[in-house]
């Protein structure tokens, strides 16, 4: 079987480097996608309170018959809950809805800059990790200011940044100052949310190395370092999107991608973006 490479968190936490990712995924859904993606192989799944779909992640998790220690399961805080009294009945109720006894790794998903208090919401996931119930807190779609107020103002730095990378959004300042500060940055949308597949320079390269264009893609994220879960309901996909590990890019292709780069999002700009769903 396939032995994906794990990352060492700044918290000693291993999380796996390639995972699946669940946003999107009807609730009706998720449990036989996740059950797929755990049969594949996967063993890192990507969910958030805000995709309505932690109980179905849970129940694949709790009845694969695989051990909860085997699995990194992240979820999200929802952008409605950064009140720190609210941020911790939303977590409860995350811990709840997914009933696999703990989290790896707890997020705030968007900095919400218009609320405004995401220092005091940080604060309320250091509270949390006190508690035992999850192993790693982290941050979502942060920038590099929003980042600099947590390292300033609080006691913890945060073990990733999830943020939207792809071919055509490479990052590169984000990427380096979470480096910089031993923050990983994970990957969001890692096929721009699929638009990727038609593109014309991975395509020659993916037929030059005899991959798919996804493959080709998700390796170069795999090459550069980043965690990444892309998201699939169909099975030969959630397969393809796994056997990233029985080939190499060369660096001049991983170059040509990251050429690619038009900083073009296909989600909001979290310095805009204070939506409460
Ligand atoms: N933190 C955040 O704010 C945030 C925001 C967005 C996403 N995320 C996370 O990132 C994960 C991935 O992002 P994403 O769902 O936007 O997009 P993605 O993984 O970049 O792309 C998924 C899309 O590509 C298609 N696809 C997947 N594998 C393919 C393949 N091998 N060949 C052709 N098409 C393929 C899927 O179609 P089918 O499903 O129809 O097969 C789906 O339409 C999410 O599930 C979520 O966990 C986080």
């Amino acid at each position: 079987m396939t032995t994906i490479p794990t990352i060492t968190l700044n918290d000693g936490v291993e999380i796996p480097q390639l995972g699946f990712g669940v946003w999107q995924v009807p609730p009706a859904e998720v449990k036989v996608a996740t059950q797929v993606a755990l049969e594949v192989g996967y063993r890192h799944i990507d969910t958030a309170e805000m995709y309505g779909n932690e109980v179905g992640v849970g129940e694949a998790v709790r009845e694969s018959g695989i051990d909860r220690s085997e699995i990194f399961v992240t979820s999200k805080l929802n952008n409605g809950f950064h009140d720190p009294a609210d941020a911790m009945v939303a977590f409860e109720k995350t811990i709840s809805d997914l009933n696999i006894g703990y989290l790896d790794l707890f997020l705030i998903h968007w900095p919400m800059p218009a609320v405004g208090n995401f220092v005091d919401t940080w604060k309320a996931l250091e509270a949390m990790k006190a508690t035992g119930k999850v192993r790693s807190i982290g941050v979502s779609n942060f920038h590099a200011p929003h980042l600099q107020r947590l390292l300033d103002e609080t006691g913890t730095v945060p073990s990733v940044d999830q943020i939207e990378v792809h071919p055509y959004l490479t990052q590169e300042p984000l990427r380096a100052f979470n480096a910089q500060h031993s923050i990983v940055t994970e990957a969001w949308s890692p096929l721009a949310s699929g638009k990727i597949i038609g593109d014309p320079t991975i395509a020659a390269i993916a037929e030059r190395v005899g991959k798919s264009v996804a493959q080709v893609t998700l390796r170069w994220h795999i090459q550069r370092g980043d965690v990444i879960f892309p998201k699939s309901v169909t099975r030969s996909r959630i397969e393809e999107n796994f056997r990233l590990f029985d080939f190499e890019l060369a660096e001049a292709d991983i170059l040509a991608i990251s050429a690619l780069n038009r900083d073009e999002r296909t989600g909001p700009n979290p310095d805009e973006f204070n939506w409460i769903p």
